[in-house]
């Protein structure tokens, strides 16, 4: 078990480190995923047939040469899905299978059916010799769609003051512009849905999803059902990263449509590369920043235009972008602001959700300015990073108006300080670069604050089951999915910890729209905070019965019984839990119920970007001291502290892992993971691990400590906690800012190195060039 600072309960289940309620089953191989799920006999197979062109007009498909080959059922077009040919989330400008146009490369035109899946995948790829397109021009960067004005959505902006005249005025002024790249999930399960035809018209989807209400109202959709005729099911994702909060959605409309077609079962499972062909991932983005400090560094005013890569349709673009114009300020008071966000239409894959939803990028580029500014006056980044802080009673306004009541980045970051030595450790990074002439080290400190709650207010609601059999086990089902990040285990203790039994009583069911409905995507980081409050309220409400029955059948005031530790105090009896619940079920007591939450006090005005959005702020910093060889450019990160608040931990172990993992997640994608398209054809080149690097187990900080921040929210979330699964995404701005420091050295902190992200080795070497040549 890793070390926590968070203090263990005395009594009750949340609070402990327990283990992921499925971790025996992970370790053991024996966790059933979508596609472990037995198939049902005569179950077809699909594969997609993918567009080779990255814009077109579609001229015709040669179905007949498909259905020709050798296990071949059928062959699926738009043609056949006229009318409901549409699966997008917000926007309805997404295809399921391309119809008159394609708008990128990879982009699906056509589903086969086959009775095996080698078969349904050997037709598919023939797409290129039967699909006629006639070629357009295509938009394949978004710095070209914005010179076109070519966006998803209409651009957006938040302001605050006067940001013209205010720079006009600042005594230094500062142009940067931060490249940063886009990111693939790269979920360890890809996308897969498996279609199952039910008793009069109805449909039952096995789907890999953060989003099951979404995919049932899709799938509704497609087949032109009710919701009721359409039941969507998910045990567990092998990740979902935000990859599946939307994009699950074309492969269950193709399976469904398919299996309505055939009245058979129907699965179609994508192969890792057709996966990252098809759909979208983390948004690129370009941010010029146009910016004023005093003689301090301490920021006067931002003006920014922030360019994303939305892809060829909206899916999340837009609260994604909100999200990042709401994170630019990331831990810092700016007076006057003036942010404006585009998501440039480009032809190619739609970008999505990906864990921080924009938020990092938008907060990248104030980290790269602060940086900057630190270099051009000659002070350590980590104390104009400090001078920008903000406050806790004054400058805790941010830029969309709302107050910042739980600051706490100014002890976190003390405490990060001494207990990661940084001071000495600069001296000694210094005195080592001083002696070392090729490999030179780089240190940094970073800061996050992350919003909690979806910035979209009606998100903000959750369902919830419990169910106490009459034996006395327990049973909880609610409208969260279970992708790796322990959201059943949470959930599992509340229920627990509420209901004063073990938590080896309380077992999770899988995700069911038949059963909690109209839920919202797992996502936002928000799983916990909403499942946990719904299920903590049904149990609750089942104590509340249990009490008033046994307060009338034992003659005692209700507050002389209590639930604890599978006992039950009556009075001055004890009894155990399974005695009181057979008790109760004898007299007729509802021993299951319902839950339900909904966030308060939140409000946001989409047009002026002001409001309230988020329910609190989780906090964060990080300290990463790298290693640079500068003849290779080669990167390694020698050392990482972290300090994270996740406020009063419902379990540490999970938590650290969240954040552990959260952190290489987030180092992957700005240093080793580089996205690559073909700039005239438009063909995304790093579609498989051989060319798109993701980090391994040796590329992990030799010396990783991590620790959660003691302390409790002041908001009244589920236990006092706080959300885990994003924020920390952010705390290895560190290791690139370590990277960017190591550069400088060779210039004695004279020159800024234009280091993009991803910081791969190419980039370190052309950032060490320009430092030498300049
Ligand atoms: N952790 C694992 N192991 N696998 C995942 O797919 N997704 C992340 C994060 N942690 C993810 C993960 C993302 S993008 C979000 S929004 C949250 O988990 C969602 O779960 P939660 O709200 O229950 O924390
Ligand atoms: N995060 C994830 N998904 C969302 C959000 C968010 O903030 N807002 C709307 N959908
Ligand atoms: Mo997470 S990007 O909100 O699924």
């Amino acid at each position: 078990m890793p070390a926590s600072t968070a203090t263990p309960s005395p009594q009750g289940e949340a609070g402990r480190p327990l283990p992921h309620e499925s971790a025996h089953l992970h370790v053991s191989g024996r966790a059933p995923y979508t596609d472990d799920i037995p198939e049902v006999i005569g179950t077809l197979h699909a594969a997609l047939g993918l567009s080779p062109v990255a814009h077109g007009r579609l001229l015709g498909i040669d179905t007949d040469a498909l259905r020709a080959l050798p296990g071949v059922v059928d062959v699926i077009t738009g043609a056949d899905l006229v009318g409901v040919n549409d699966c997008g989330a917000l926007v309805h400008d997404d295809p399921i299978l391309a119809a008159e146009l394609v708008h990128y490369l990879g982009q699906p035109v056509f589903a086969v059916l086959a009775t095996d899946r080698d078969s349904a995948r050997r037709a598919a790829a023939r797409a290129a010799q039967v699909i006629r397109i006639d070629p357009l021009p295509a938009l394949l960067t978004p710095q070209e769609a914005h010179a076109a004005a070519r966006y998803v959505v209409p651009p957006m902006h938040m302001q605050r003051g006067d940001a013209a005249q205010a720079l006009a005025q600042a005594p230094h002024r500062l142009h940067v512009r931060v490249q940063l790249g886009g990111q693939e999930h790269f979920y360890l399960e890809g996308h897969v849905s498996y279609a199952l035809p039910r008793e009069d018209q109805g449909m039952l989807v096995y789907c890999s999803t953060q989003h099951p209400s979404e995919m049932q109202h899709v799938v509704a959709h497609t087949l032109g059902l009710h919701a009721h005729q359409v039941q969507i099911e998910c045990r567990r994702m092998g990740g979902g990263f935000g990859g599946k909060e939307s994009q699950s959605a074309l492969f269950a409309c193709v399976a469904a449509f398919a299996a309505r077609k055939h009245q058979r079962p129907v699965k179609l499972r994508l192969d890792r590369d057709d996966d990252i062909m098809i759909t979208g991932r983390r948004h690129c983005f370009e941010t010029k920043i146009d910016l004023g400090h005093d003689d301090q560094g301490r920021i006067l005013a931002a003006q920014a235009e922030l360019v994303a890569r939305a892809g060829f349709s909206a899916d999340l673009s837009a609260p994604v972008m909100a999200r990042a114009l709401c994170h630019f300020d990331n831990a810092y008071w700016l007076p006057h602001v003036d942010l404006h966000g585009y998501c440039a239409r480009t032809n190619t894959q739609s970008n999505t959700a990906f864990r921080g939803f924009g938020g990092p990028q938008g907060a990248f580029a104030i980290e790269y300015a602060i940086d900057t500014i630190a270099r051009r006056l000659g002070r350590d980044a980590l104390d104009v990073r400090l001078d920008n802080l903000y406050g806790t009673d004054a400058h805790n306004v941010t830029p969309y108006g709302q107050v910042i009541h739980d600051n706490v980045l100014r002890p976190l970051i003390d405490e990060l300080v001494v207990s990661a030595d940084y001071r000495a450790r600069r001296q000694a990074v210094a005195a080592f670069n001083a002696g070392s002439p090729v490999l030179k080290k780089g240190l940094a400190l970073t800061p996050l604050k992350f919003g909690i709650s979806f910035n979209v207010v009606h998100l903000n609601q959750a369902g919830a089951l419990v169910h106490i059999y009459s034996d006395g086990s327990v049973l909880v089902n609610h409208g969260g999915t279970e992708m790796g990040q322990g959201l059943n285990t949470k959930v599992a203790q509340m229920v627990a910890q509420t209901l004063g039994v073990g938590l080896q009583r309380v077992r999770v069911t899988a995700t069911d729209t038949h059963k909690v409905a109209n839920t919202s995507a797992t996502a936002a980081s928000t799983g916990t905070d909403l499942n946990g409050k719904a299920a903590q309220a049904a149990a609750q409400t089942l104590i509340d019965r249990l009490t008033t029955f046994l307060a009338a059948t034992h003659q005692v005031p209700p507050e002389s019984i209590r639930f604890a530790q599978d006992q039950v105090q009556v009075g001055t009896q004890h009894l155990s839990f399974e005695q009181v619940v057979s008790a109760a079920y004898l007299g007729r007591v509802q021993l299951w119920s319902d839950g339900f939450y909904a966030t308060p006090d939140l409000h946001w005005n989409r047009e002026t970007m002001q409001g309230h959005p988020f329910y609190y702020y989780a906090y964060g910093a990080a300290v990463s001291e790298v290693l640079v060889d500068t003849l290779t450019g080669e990167m390694r990160v020698l050392r990482a502290d972290v300090l994270h608040d996740v406020g009063r931990s419902i379990n540490p172990a999970i938590d650290i892992g969240q954040v552990e993992g959260a952190f290489i997640q987030g180092m992957g994608w700005l240093t080793s993971e580089e996205l690559w398209w073909h700039p005239s054809s438009g063909k995304l080149m790093t579609h498989a691990p051989s060319t798109y690097k993701i980090p391994t187990a040796s590329d992990c900080p030799a010396d990783f400590r991590v620790k959660l921040f003691e302390n409790q929210n002041v908001s009244d979330s589920v236990y006092r906690s706080k959300a885990v699964g994003e924020p920390p995404l952010l705390l290895p701005f560190s290791v690139f800012f370590a990277i960017r420091d190591a550069i400088s050295s060779v210039s004695a902190h004279r020159v800024d190195p234009p280091l993009r992200a991803p910081a791969t080795p190419e980039a370190i070497l052309s950032a060490i060039q320009a430092v030498k040549t300049s």
